[in-house]
């Protein structure tokens, strides 16, 4: 158990800051629903994102464009019940910020007021950076989101590792600061050469968070439906699978099938 785990009843923007003061790194996962989310902060994880991956995982959409805020509010709703210690944080979905910057504010505002949850998560740098700053402004923690930016698949057309030219190393160094300066509580960078986050995590006093980023960010995140091996046709490098569930759930619903069948569910202790 860290000892951040024992000593800290709430997780803050403030504690991540000074975990990344203090060299702790922060773990965080995605949750969708009230029971996942039980189990994450039961168990001590420092952040839930409540990421629009629900749209690949929860809805079973191929990319997370088609999710939408409403959508997203239910996700965060069922988290929050949940929540006793984690800081939540929700992804604004695609079409609720980019181009707008009273729109993101006005999607930003109602996450935060229908759901509870504690801060919002957009992708993007310099182009978004005025969305950025006018939530910020209201006061809304907003945590940011570079490298690989999945709402963003159709102009990039593939999932690989982003920022291996030293233009757009370059680049993502600049967004990095940028969202620094606005004010972004923390940075996920995502599918990013290793070296390259080792840099910018040296070069920013805010956290960051990386996915397929290496070992030197301030801390991690996966998809728990990965982790835990819910999902069977995703086989990134930076994934790492601590139980096989598909199989394990499969197996138990068959099980359950064939005591049906035979009538041995339910017996006789089983019944009033
Ligand atoms: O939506 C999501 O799950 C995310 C993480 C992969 C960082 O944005």
């Amino acid at each position: 158990m860290s000892a951040s785990k024992k000593t800290i009843k709430r997780v803050t923007t403030q504690v991540l800051f000074n975990m990344k003061a203090s060299g702790e790194k922060i773990a965080m996962l995605t949750a969708y629903d009230y029971s996942m989310a039980t189990i994450l902060d039961d168990a001590g994880i420092d952040v839930i994102l409540v990421g629009d991956s629900a749209s690949n995982v929860m809805a079973g959409h191929e990319t997370t464009v088609p999710i939408t805020l409403d959508e997203m509010i239910y996700h965060a709703s069922s988290v929050i019940r949940a929540i006793k210690r984690a800081l939540v944080v929700v992804d604004l979905p695609f079409g609720s910020y980019q181009g707008n910057s009273t729109r993101a504010l006005d999607s930003a505002i109602r996450i935060m007021k229908e759901s509870g949850a504690h801060a919002v998560k957009l992708e993007g740098g310099e182009e978004i950076i005025e969305s950025v700053q006018r939530i910020i402004s209201s006061g809304i923690p907003v945590m940011g989101h570079l490298g690989l930016t999945p709402q963003s698949i159709y102009k990039f057309g593939t999932y690989t590792v982003r920022a291996k030219s030293a233009e757009e190393a370059k680049a993502l160094k600049k967004d990095a600061k940028l969202l620094e300066k606005a004010g972004c509580f923390a940075l996920v960078m995502e599918k990013i050469p290793a070296k390259l986050a080792k840099t910018v995590t040296k070069s920013l006093e805010i956290p960051t968070i990386g996915i397929g980023a290496g070992s030197s960010t301030d801390g991690q995140v996966l998809v728990t439906h990965d982790l835990m091996g819910i999902t069977k046709e995703f086989h990134p490098r930076f994934l790492r699978r601590y139980l096989q569930l598909y199989d394990e759930m499969k197996k138990a619903t068959e099980s359950y099938i064939k005591d049906v069948k035979r009538v041995d569910f339910p017996n006789s202790s089983e019944q009033y």
